[in-house]
């Protein structure tokens, strides 16, 4: 086998590599079935076996109670940008926290479905590099929406905003299963799978039962999240592959990593080598706010512009991969997701002392 790379891409992302490893002895004969889960019915006992699995950890891993459902949708997290107002306005101002570049998109979409959409509180004033401490609350918004991770500008909210009766939604892309949460604020989160959940072509969205009571009537079938919900994610043929990707995560969360205390520790521990050292020496520049910076994508600067190619070259030969900033607003960011191990990111800090050494 050709030598694996410590993989920082933003995502799609590392995936564990025992996730992998069944993958593939599972791909010619998934359990016996003498077929692959790629050729199988969405219909068959073996693959609704795979959904209730995926559906069920989902539900322990997040602790969700009854009055969610779990579902699993094509379209990206994008496609949920139009989805939320189109679904859950009933009517009423929808209110975004603007923390960067998918809040906007978010924002943007809300307006096109024609909804009357406010900013309540945005962090445009300083680049997006912090997480807005004062949110005000309409208590007339049909939701409040946010962005727990900005996996372009590297902040990510500590705690979520109290928005009393009105429900938070929330964008989770970048950092579902990361950490533990209280989900009973929310009325719906919504994630694209490829980054911590598995492989992209599959969008997890949790929304709690009240919130089906607002989609309306008239929206096309596939847009409706009462659908999915009526038909356990199978009114059409559903991303099988992805899904049962998504599954055996969700089983190394549980299983081999122990959970998502667990993880959750992990994750800070990845994280605070990377910014302890990055807080250690005056080469490397951290570009998120202290109190705002993300346990999943830690953006930082070299002291010139022009030295990011040699930065990323010396890192690839290193077998470091998929640290360049998001083109957008350039840089460096190591994205370090449920499946970077801990070992990956004290090889990343030794070739970054190594690099600014030289
Ligand atoms: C926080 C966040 N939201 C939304 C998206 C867009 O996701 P998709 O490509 O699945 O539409 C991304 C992609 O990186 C993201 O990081």
């Amino acid at each position: 086998m050709a030598q694996r790379v410590i993989n920082f891409n933003p995502g799609p992302s590392a995936l564990p590599l025992s996730v992998l490893e069944q993958a593939k002895a599972e791909l010619l004969d998934f359990q016996g079935t003498g077929m692959s889960v790629l050729e199988t019915s969405h219909r068959s006992k073996s693959f609704e076996a795979v959904l209730d699995s995926a559906i069920q950890r989902t539900r322990r891993l997040l602790g969700l109670d009854e009055s969610y459902h779990v579902l699993f949708l094509q379209g990206g997290a994008s496609m949920q940008f139009a989805m939320v107002p189109m679904n859950l306005a009933a009517g009423k101002p929808v209110d975004y926290v603007d923390t960067g570049t998918w809040s906007t998109k978010a924002i943007k979409e809300a307006r096109i479905c024609g909804k009357e959409t406010r900013v309540v509180a945005s962090s445009e004033d300083q680049q997006f590099t912090y997480i807005p401490e004062k949110v005000p609350v309409n208590s007339d918004a049909a939701y409040l929406h946010i962005t727990s991770n900005n996996t372009i500008r590297g902040t990510q909210w500590r705690s979520f905003p109290e928005a009393g009766a009105v429900p938070l939604v929330c964008d989770m892309s970048s950092d579902i299963f990361s950490r533990r949460f209280d989900p009973r604020p929310f009325g719906l989160i919504y994630a694209g799978a490829q980054k911590n959940a598995g492989p992209a072509g599959v969008t997890l969205v949790i929304i709690r039962e009240d919130m089906l009571q607002r989609v309306p009537k008239e929206l096309p079938t596939m847009l409706k999240y009462s659908i999915y919900a009526d038909n356990r994610s199978l009114y059409n043929t559903p991303p099988c592959f992805s899904i049962y990707i998504c599954e055996l995560v969700l089983k190394w969360i549980e299983e081999t990593v122990g959970g998502l205390d667990r993880m959750e520790k992990i994750n800070e521990e990845k994280a605070a080598i990377l910014y302890d050292y990055i807080d250690s020496q005056d080469f490397y520049r951290g570009t998120a706010r202290r109190d705002s910076r993300s346990r999943m994508n830690v953006t930082f600067l070299l002291p010139e512009a022009g030295l990011e190619k040699d930065f990323l070259a010396g890192a690839t030969d290193a077998g470091l991969v998929g640290l360049k900033g998001h083109r957008s607003v350039g840089g460096l960011r190591a994205s370090i997701y449920n499946a970077t191990t801990l070992e990956g990111v004290k090889s990343l800090v030794d070739y970054m002392k190594h690099f600014a050494k030289r």
